[in-house]
């Protein structure tokens, strides 16, 4: 018995155990009910009375090495992740994953900036809270004038030199002022106007404002790159035409209408009968607005246009209120699967 007893307790101070569930079948190995250590206080009963205070002794020495030498192994696999290979079960059916989509205003600017990225437009970004210099003063909207209404501007507490900007146009006067003609860049970004919201007008939303400043720059080439994005965007048999319009920042102003890609120019209720949407407002930049920016206007010339994303994307994939691209229901954004 005592011989048995050593040697049960060298192997118990030999076990190691390389994943948990050696752990495990060592513990039944050794404590189990039939477990080599039970089994040996089961046979104590034939133990002759007077080697039964010694072999008590022993045996109890082992119950606790083994219970201990179980507990330290069983502690070293606490809080380890990682689990070792043999461990895997590479055949084990995987989890369902929903890998998700791209929000349809992601979609469609990206885009946009694909679009002119391949006529060689970058993007720049800026603040969303602008000071009035850079969201109206530098683009011409002298101070009280109606033009500023024309953008219910959010301003920040009480301060009327600091808002919410109402265009990207505010980063045109940023990109102006720090770098040099010629410049041809594209500005996305989220605006706010203290409009009420509805089908199609919301607080916030989505611009893409383009930029392009060189020597030269004419309203024909306005006028060829807009049909260029709109045939890129809309689909080939595009057409576009301009009206008239006024921005405080350009001279001559604008506004672009493509015709109907819903109904084809026949009449909808989309174009309202009339064959054509209006998609964006642009023109060449007014000549004080270089000055200001420390842009020669007598050497440069340049144009500007700003188009909001959601009104884009309501045409691409006729979605009939704009509330929906800001509701996060699953089941409409699910809807679109564009992949850049
Ligand atoms: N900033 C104008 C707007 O938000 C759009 C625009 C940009 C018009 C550039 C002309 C030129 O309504």
């Amino acid at each position: 018995m005592k011989a048995r007893i050593e040697n049960l307790l060298n192997e118990i101070s030999a076990m190691t155990a390389q994943v948990p569930d050696e752990v495990e079948q060592l513990r039944l190995k050794y404590l189990s009910k039939k477990g080599q250590v039970s089994v040996l206080f089961d046979e104590f009963r034939n133990v002759p009375a007077e080697q039964k205070k010694e072999i008590g002794q022993l045996l109890n020495h082992l119950k606790n090495a083994a219970q201990d030498k179980i507990e330290s192994l069983k502690s070293a696999f606490e809080g380890k992740e990682d689990v070792p290979s043999q461990m895997m079960d590479f055949s084990r059916p995987v989890d369902h994953m929903e890998p998700g989509t791209r929000h349809p205003l992601s979609i469609v600017r990206n885009e946009i900036v694909r679009i002119f990225g391949q006529i060689g437009y970058t993007v720049a970004v800026g603040p969303e809270i602008e000071d009035d210099w850079h969201n109206f003063s530098a683009l011409n909207f002298p101070p009280e004038h109606p033009a500023r209404d024309m953008q219910d501007t959010f301003f920040i507490a009480t301060d009327p030199e600091i808002l919410l900007r109402t265009h990207t146009s505010s980063v045109q006067i940023r990109t102006m002022e720090t770098m040099p003609p010629p410049i041809r860049k594209i500005f996305p970004g989220r605006v706010f106007r203290n409009e009420a919201i509805s089908a199609r007008a919301h607080c916030i939303f989505h611009q893409v404002e383009g930029l392009y400043v060189d020597h030269n720059v004419s309203f024909m080439d306005l006028k060829q790159t807009l049909l260029y994005f709109a045939r890129e965007m809309f689909g080939e048999h595009t057409e576009i035409r301009l009206r008239p319009s006024f921005f405080p920042f350009t001279e001559p102003s604008g506004e672009l209408d493509v015709s109907c890609n819903i109904c084809g120019g026949k009449g909808c209720n989309i174009c309202k009968y009339t064959g054509w949407v209006e998609i964006l407002g642009c023109g060449m930049v007014d000549p004080a607005v270089l000055d200001n920016c420390g842009i020669d206007s007598k050497i440069y010339t340049g144009f500007a246009f700003g188009m909001g994303i959601e009104r884009i994307t309501l045409l691409k994939y006729q979605v009939k209120d704009l509330r929906l691209f800001f509701e996060n229901d699953l089941r409409f954004l699910r809807q679109f699967t564009g992949t850049i």
